[in-house]
């Protein structure tokens, strides 16, 4: 958005789809199973219940193409509308799995129990983990570990499991979501404004996202409305999709920002998850070069391309995204849409790093008439 004054800056910004930090502090971003397991890059549910609201009814299929941590499948389900959620991580599919499925508090908090009851392991650990975590703190996540075996609630444990391990990485408490290389001596802790000790356990971490996580979940159950909700691993350049998709609302990786595989690897390793990093669009990974940038909109062109032969011919989709390299009215007249309306908000903290004035823009899509699309 640069080279714009404020006047016309703030003449675009839909106030609706804009909170101050007061008007949404972090507690409301991350309510009941919006936090269940920390995630970089998760748009607000507010954000996403207000877009369903002003376009889709009850009933309508949801699907989002790039549903990382499930967001808009949460929140479909909270509406009563069927949510599909397709995303390439296998963690984040886990992850919008759990937190979308039908919740069944008291078997979740029986097989918690159960899990941490279970002595700790001595089972042999990737390199990776042996060099992350204390012999304790290892020990303790793979004794827990030892109960996804057989249980009817292996995902949710699974969850649990990998929020534990992210907090007992040897990561200073003020970089939880930085991985360059753990620290074993104590050091002077930003987030605490004294000196801290390397984390030596995980026990307390999987107590406490135990109850967390029943806590979570038995809110979520009393919001939730009984409609389905799938998640899809693959691809959304060719995903398995049904016909007939009512509406879209999606937030798409952007060029160079984040690694999505890399910042759960710690769930990677431990549970030994699909890890399918060489098909993320826009990994941080992938940089930012000319011809990083050109693969990015053609991939991100395919992918809503596909997305576009499975709706239905009324349907509608809302892409949110900080375009701040103007890519996406190309990329949606390429995948065969029309953009029917572009328009700014406000954003509070996205990714947890930024403090400052941010901006993003919320994009309604409308499939083009199939003359207008054979012209290109
Ligand atoms: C900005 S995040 C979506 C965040 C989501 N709106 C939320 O609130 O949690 C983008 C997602 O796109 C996924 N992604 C990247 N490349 C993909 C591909 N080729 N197919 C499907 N998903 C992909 C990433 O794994 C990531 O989870």
């Amino acid at each position: 958005m640069a080279g714009r004054t404020q006047r016309e800056l703030y003449a675009q910004i839909d106030t609706e789809l804009s909170w101050s930090e007061s008007d949404l502090p972090e507690r409301e971003r991350t309510k009941h199973v919006h936090r269940l397991h920390p995630y970089l890059g998760k748009y607000p549910p507010q954000l996403v219940e207000v877009l369903l609201r002003r376009r889709f009814a009850p009933g309508a299929l949801i699907y989002d193409p790039f549903a990382g941590s499930g967001t808009t499948l949460v929140e479909a389900t909270v509406q009563g509308m069927p949510a599909l959620g397709c995303d390439v991580s296998a963690f984040n599919c886990l992850l919008a799995t759990v937190k979308s499925a039908p919740p069944d508090p008291p078997a979740a908090a029986a097989e918690l129990e159960r899990a941490l009851a279970l002595p700790p392991g001595d089972h042999p650990a990737s390199p990776w983990l042996e060099r992350w975590y204390a012999p304790r703190a290892l020990a303790e996540l793979t004794g827990f570990r030892a109960a996804l075996d057989g249980s009817p609630q292996r995902d949710m444990l699974s969850i649990v499991l990998s929020r534990a391990a992210r907090s007992a990485r040897r990561v200073p408490h003020h970089a939880l979501d930085d991985t360059r290389a753990p620290v074993t001596e104590p050091y002077w802790c930003h987030k605490h404004r004294r000196e801290c000790r390397p984390v030596g356990d995980a026990a307390r971490f999987l107590r406490r996202y135990a109850s967390d996580t029943v806590r979570r979940l038995t809110e979520y159950a009393a919001l939730r409305r009984d409609v389905p909700a799938t998640v899809l691993h693959a691809d959304a350049r060719e995903a398995d999709l049904p016909d007939g998709i009512d509406g879209v609302v999606t937030s798409p990786p952007y060029p160079g920002l984040i690694d999505y595989h890399e910042q759960h690897r710690y769930a990677y390793e431990l549970l030994g998850l699909d890890d399918r990093r060489e098909l993320e669009l826009g990994a941080a990974a992938q940089g930012t070069s000319a011809r990083s940038i050109a693969a990015y909109c053609a991939g991100i062109t395919e992918a809503l391309a596909h997305t576009r032969r499975h709706l239905r011919r009324d349907a509608a989709a809302a892409i949110v995204v900080n375009d701040q390299r103007a890519l996406y009215d190309d990329i949606a007249r390429r995948a065969g849409f029309r953009l029917e309306s572009r328009s700014a908000r406000h954003v509070n903290r996205r990714t947890g790093r930024r403090a400052g004035e941010y901006f993003e823009e919320v994009l309604w899509l409308v499939a083009a008439p199939a003359r207008a699309r054979a012209a290109r």
